[in-house]
C-alpha cells in the first residue's frame, strides 16, 4: 500500500450502520425489526444489481422503497404509504458506526484526502453524511448518479480515479461489503475489507489487500504501510 494517495470509503454498511433502521422498523412492526431490516437490505442490494443487469438505472431511494415493499409483502405485513415514507426516511438518517468519527479524524490528520464512493444517490449520500455531522472530513462525496449504473460495475470505480485524478493503485478503497471489496480489487484499487461480523470473503477470484475488524484499525494500517 505504499502508493496510497487517497482513501475512498463505501458508505452503507462500512461507515454507516444500515441496521440502525431496526428501531424504526420495530416501532412500526413490534418484534419484527431485525428480520425486516435484514431482508430489506438484502433486497435493496439485489435490486441495484438486477437493475444494472437490466440496463435500467433507478435512484438508490427507489431501490430502497421497492425493497421495503417486497419485504413487507414477503413477511405478510401491511405497509401503508405513511409507514413506507417513515421507514425510507430512516435510511437517510443512518448512524455511523461508533468508531467512525475518531478514525476519520486520525486519518484526516495524516493528510490523505478522504472520499465516499457509494451506490447511494447524491441526495442520499449528502443526507446521511450531513445528518451525522461528518461532512467536513470528506473532500468528495461521489455517487453512482454520475454514471447511472451501480457497483460493482467498473464504471463506478473509474469515477473515483477521474475525479481524484489518481491511478487505481493509488487509491485505498475501504468496504465492509465483500462483493464491493471484490469488485474494487478486480478494478485495481488497493482494498481493505472491514470484516466486523467475522464473515467469509466471497469467492469472486480476487482477495482484498488487507482485512481489519473495524475502522479503528485503519489509521495504524495506513500509517504502517503508507
Ligand atoms: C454503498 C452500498 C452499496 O455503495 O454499500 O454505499
Amino acid at each position: 500500500m505504499t502508493d496510497t494517495k487517497a482513501i475512498v470509503f463505501d458508505l452503507y454498511g462500512t461507515l454507516y450502520d444500515v441496521h440502525s433502521v431496526v428501531q424504526q422498523c420495530d416501532a412500526a412492526y413490534p418484534g419484527r425489526g431485525i428480520e425486516i431490516s435484514a431482508l430489506w437490505r438484502q433486497k435493496q442490494l439485489e435490486y441495484t444489481w438486477l437493475r444494472s443487469l437490466m440496463g435500467q438505472y433507478i435512484p438508490f431511494e427507489q431501490a430502497t422503497h421497492d425493497a421495503l415493499a417486497y419485504t413487507c409483502r414477503q413477511l405478510r405485513l401491511d405497509l401503508d404509504a405513511a409507514t413506507s415514507a417513515t421507514l425510507c426516511d430512516a435510511y437517510l438518517k443512518l448512524s455511523p458506526y461508533p468508531e467512525v468519527p475518531a478514525a476519520l479524524q486520525q486519518l484526516k490528520a495524516m493528510g490523505l484526502p478522504l472520499a465516499i464512493l457509494s451506490n447511494g444517490s447524491a441526495f442520499s449520500i449528502d443526507s446521511v453524511v450531513r445528518h451525522s455531522g461528518l461532512q467536513d472530513y470528506f473532500s468528495h462525496l461521489l455517487s453512482v448518479d454520475r454514471v447511472k449504473v451501480f457497483k460493482p460495475d467498473p464504471r463506478v470505480y473509474t469515477t473515483a480515479c477521474q475525479v481524484l485524478e489518481l491511478a487505481a493503485h493509488e487509491i485505498l478503497f475501504i468496504s465492509s461489503n465483500a462483493w464491493d471489496a471484490a469488485g474494487a480489487s478486480h478494478f485495481g484499487f488497493q482494498v481493505c475489507w472491514v470484516n466486523r461480523q467475522h464473515n467469509t470473503f466471497d469467492e469472486l477470484g480476487v482477495k482484498p489487500s488487507a482485512v481489519i475488524g473495524s475502522l479503528d484499525e485503519l489509521p495504524a494500517l495506513v500509517g504502517a504501510v503508507g
